[in-house]
C-alpha cells in the first residue's frame, strides 16, 4: 500500500485525496477518499477494502482472467450462440447415458461430430464408434454391410464376413441418414433395437449384440411417418432422446468463431499464418450457407489454397456464390443467382485471375443495373457500394448502360 496521494491541483482538496494499492503485476487500484462517508475512519476502511479488492483481483488474474469468458466450444464442437449452448446443455445431460439418440439437422451441421461427442462421454467411450451411411448402399449391400453374411449366401460371398453391428458390439453404432432406409431394412433394424438380435445374410441362427444406437437424418421423420414411408414404431424406438443441430443460418454469430477455428486448422496443417480481411468476413456473415458448417469449412480451405503466398485472405478469393451473397441486401435478394454467376459453372483453365474477376464483376454489375431498371442509386445499394464507386467501375469495366445522365439515371 502506498501513502495517500494527491491528484490534480485544480480540484478541491477533499476530492483529491486517494489511496492506492499496487498489485503484483504492477496494476494500481485507486479509490477517492471523498467517496467514503465522514462517520468512517476513511483511511483505515479504504485501506482494508483496497487490500481485499487487490487480493481478489490478484487471484482472478492468477486464474487466467478477471472475467470468466463464455465457453466457445464443447467437446470440439465450436459454438457460443443460444441454440448451440442449448445443445451443449443437452449433451451434458446425456453424459454417462446409454440411451438411443436421434440427431436431426440439415446437411453439414455437425451431426456426426455430435454423435462422436456423445460416444466419448458414454460408458462405452473406450469401445468402438462405428458409422454406417444408410443411403450409400442399395438394400442388399446395406444388409450385408450391417449384418454380415455367411459364406455362399450370394455370388461373391467367398467367406463369412461380420457385419458392422458385430464390429460395433459393446460400443456405439452411428446410423447416418436413417430416414433413407427402405421399409425392409427398417424392420430388421427394429428387431435389433427391440431384441438386440439380427440374422447375417444366409444365416439361420440369429446373432446377439449389445450396441448403443445413435441415428441421424436430415429428413423430417414425422412427415415420412405420416406419408407411410417410415415405420412409426421404429421412429419411436429411435426418438428416445432427440437432438436437433441448428443450421448455420440460425446462428450467424458463431461464424467468426468457426472461421477462426478453421483458420487455426489450416495454420496447423501448413505451418503458415494467414488473416481474413474484414470485407471477406462481412461476406461470409451475409451468406446463407445451405451447406452449413461443412460449406464454411470448404470455403476457408479454398481461400487458403487460392491465396498462394498472400497472407491476407481477401474477398476476391471467395467463391462466387459467397461473394455475391455479400453484395446484395438480404431482404431484397433475388431467390436465385444470375445463371452466369453460378458456382457450378465450369471453370476455364489458364485464365488470369484479374481478368476472370473483372469479367465476373462486369456481369454482376450489368445484372444489378438491369434489375434496378438503370437506377444507379438502387444498383449501388444492391451491390452495397457507393454510387461514385459504381459509376467508376462501370466506366472502367465498360458495362453496357441504359440511358444515363450525370445526376439521376432514367429507366429504359
Ligand atoms: N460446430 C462445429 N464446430 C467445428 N466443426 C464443425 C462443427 N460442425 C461441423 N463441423 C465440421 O463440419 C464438417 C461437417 O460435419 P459433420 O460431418 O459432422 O456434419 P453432418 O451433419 O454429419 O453432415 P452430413 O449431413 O452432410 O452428413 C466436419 O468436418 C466437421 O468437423
Ligand atoms: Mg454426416
Amino acid at each position: 500500500m502506498s501513502e495517500p496521494a494527491t491528484g490534480d491541483s485544480n480540484e478541491p482538496p477533499a476530492n483529491r485525496a486517494t489511496r492506492e494499492a499496487t498489485l503484483a503485476d504492477g496494476m494500481v487500484l485507486t479509490v477517492a477518499l471523498s467517496a467514503v462517508p465522514d462517520r468512517f475512519d476513511a483511511d483505515a476502511l479504504v485501506g482494508r477494502a483496497l487490500e481485499g479488492a487487490a487480493r481478489e483481483l490478484a487471484l482472478a488474474l492468477a486464474a487466467g482472467g478477471s472475467e470468466p469468458e463464455p465457453a466457445t466450444s464443447y467437446e470440439g464442437i465450436v459454438g457460443r450462440s443460444a441454440p448451440m449452448r442449448a445443445l451443449f446443455r443437452m449433451l451434458e445431460r446425456l453424459r454417462g447415458s446409454n440411451a438411443t439418440v436421434l440427431i436431426t439437422g440439415e446437411n453439414g451441421t455437425g451431426k456426426e461430430l455430435v454423435a462422436r461427442a456423445i460416444h466419448r462421454q458414454s460408458p462405452r467411450a473406450n469401445r468402438r464408434f462405428v458409422a454406417a451411411n444408410c443411403s450409400a448402399f442399395n438394400d442388399n449391400l446395406l444388409e450385408s454391410e450391417l449384418f454380415g453374411h455367411k459364406r455362399g449366401a450370394f455370388t461373391g460371398a467367398v467367406s463369412d464376413k461380420p457385419g458392422l453391428f458385430e464390429v460395433a458390439d459393446g460400443g456405439t453404432f452411428f446410423l447416418d441418414e436413417v430416414g433413407d432406409m427402405s421399409p425392409g431394412m427398417q424392420v430388421k433394424l427394429l428387431r435389433v433395437l427391440q431384441e438386440g438380435v439380427f440374422f447375417p445374410v444366409g444365416a439361420t441362427e440369429p446373432r446377439k449384440v449389445d450396441v448403443r444406437i445413435i441415428a441421424a437424418t436430415n429428413r423430417d421423420l414425422p412427415t415420412l411417418v405420416a406419408q407411410g414411408s417410415f415405420r412409426e414404431d421404429l421412429y419411436y424406438r429411435l426418438h428416445v432422446v432427440a437432438l436437433r443441430v441448428p443450421s448455420l443460418r440460425e446462428r450467424r454469430e458463431d461464424i467468426p468463431l468457426l472461421v477462426d477455428h478453421f483458420l487455426a486448422q489450416q495454420r496447423e496443417r501448413t505451418g503458415r499464418t494467414k488473416l481474413l480481411s474484414r470485407r471477406a468476413l462481412e461476406r461470409l456473415l451475409a451468406h446463407d450457407w445451405p451447406g452449413n458448417v461443412r460449406e464454411l469449412e470448404n470455403e476457408i480451405e479454398r481461400m487458403w489454397v487460392l491465396s498462394g503466398d498472400e497472407t491476407l485472405l481477401d474477398e476476391e478469393l471467395l467463391s462466387p456464390a459467397v461473394r455475391d451473397a455479400g453484395s446484395r441486401p438480404p431482404s431484397t435478394a433475388p431467390a436465385a443467382l444470375p445463371a452466369e454467376a453460378g458456382a457450378s459453372e465450369p471453370v476455364a483453365a489458364g485464365v488470369p485471375l484479374a481478368e476472370a474477376l473483372a469479367s465476373y464483376e462486369r456481369r454482376l454489375i450489368t445484372a444489378a443495373v438491369q434489375r434496378a431498371g438503370g437506377n444507379l442509386d438502387r444498383a449501388a445499394d444492391e451491390l452495397r457500394i457507393g454510387r461514385r464507386q459504381l459509376v467508376r467501375r462501370i466506366r472502367e469495366l465498360g458495362v453496357p448502360m441504359p440511358v444515363v445522365d450525370e445526376g439521376r439515371t432514367s429507366g429504359q
